[in-house]
């Protein structure tokens, strides 16, 4: 087992990264003591192959269980889900120390995150992150939030866990194509700020493909502390140190967000995202030729894309200057200088950033 901690004063809360059968997780919860009633809110594909195990660990510690099921999908995460949850929560809360448990990917956790938030003004919650991608960067942070026809993310608060509890074993019934999805968001950690990451990555991306669990574990572990101390330094997003996450998400959200490009996965599109960014530092000369080889190979390993199908420029680039990460109108993204290193200008060239993400369009 290993552990991380987010230090936040009375919001610290630790990562435990374990690879059992939810016995460090039944021996938090007891020091914890978080409540007589836990709510675990999850997906259906999700509760058929942990919830009763989840819910045995929990009657064993004399805390009874509530289990409710959302769709797995980002439409869960909307206003009339958060009512309709908030609703059936408020029906069995009597005379109860209620706290919730998100058992499953970003989007549970975003919306039990919200719910915990404000419910009461407040309530204790747990992460049991069931992908790679929630193990590695959603699932640790303390944003929760709720879409709006308008666009994601736009009700929300930042409220911390309790507790992640990231279970490698939860991850290997995944399939290959989300695992690699995951694996995007720790290919970033290692090119924004940790160049052993990155190479430990290049070295053992096999093992890593077959879910050697050493290995996830080194993943997960490194991934965990990055993102544990970039909260800490900029938990409300008011330093500008969380904006260093964003590396690749520019591009990456603008593909997600494009008509037509729906076949893309959230680590696929932040793949192409990063390769296009590093190209752009590339061509300012600002990233030498020998990182970008290095950036673009990892991808390639990983079986991750390069390139997103051929589609409609149009839509993207249109997609791409709508993104609330410009200010003022200006173009702003995180571009490296080499692994291990990045830093976030306004300074791009807008023909520059055309022509890349057409390169990265495939003809
Ligand atoms: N919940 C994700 C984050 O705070 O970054």
């Amino acid at each position: 087992m290993n552990q991380v901690k987010v230090n936040l004063d009375d919001r610290s809360y630790p990562i435990i990264i374990a690879n059992d059968n939810f016995e460090h997780l039944a021996k938090k919860l007891v020091r914890l003591n978080l409540g007589t009633d836990a709510i675990i809110i999850t997906n259906s594909r999700i509760r058929a192959l942990y919830g009763k195990k989840l819910q045995k660990t929990l009657n064993t510690l004399k805390i009874a269980t509530h289990i409710f099921n959302v769709q797995d999908s980002e439409k869960s995460k909307s206003i009339s889900e958060y009512v309709k949850i908030i609703g059936k929560i408020s029906s069995i809360d009597t005379k109860k120390r209620l706290f919730l448990i998100a058992l499953g990917g970003g989007v549970v956790g975003d919306l039990t995150g919200f719910i915990a938030a404000t419910y009461k003004r407040g309530i204790a919650y747990i992460q049991i992150p069931t992908t790679l991608l929630a193990q590695v960067d959603s699932s640790i942070g303390g944003k929760t939030a709720l879409d709006l026809p308008s666009g994601k993310n736009l009700i929300g608060a930042f409220y911390q866990p309790k507790l992640v509890y990231s279970n490698i074993n939860l991850i290997k019934s995944l399939p290959a194509r989300q695992i690699r999805s995951g694996l995007a968001e720790a290919v970033k950690y290692g090119i924004i700020v940790d160049p052993k990451l990155f190479s430990y990555i290049e070295k053992n991306y096999k093992k890593i493909l077959d879910l050697d669990s050493s290995c996830l574990s080194y993943v997960i572990k490194a991934s965990s502390l990055i993102k544990a101390k970039i909260v800490e330094n900029d938990e409300r997003e008011t330093t500008g140190l969380r904006t260093i996450l964003n590396f690749g998400h520019t591009i990456g959200h603008a593909l997600e967000t494009a008509a037509g490009y729906s076949n893309l996965n959230h680590g696929e599109a932040i793949s192409i995202g990063m390769a296009a960014a590093a190209e752009i530092a590339h061509s300012m000369g600002i990233l030498p030729g020998i990182e970008l080889k290095r950036v673009m190979a990892i991808f390639k390993l990983l079986k991750l894309p390069l390139e997103a199908k051929k589609g409609d420029l149009k839509a993207v680039l249109s997609a791409f200057l709508r993104d609330k990460k410009f200010i003022n109108g200006r173009i702003r993204m995180v571009l490296p200088s080499k692994i291990g290193h990045v830093f976030v200008t306004e300074n791009i060239p807008y023909n520059l950033i055309k022509k890349i993400i057409k390169k990265r369009m495939a003809d």
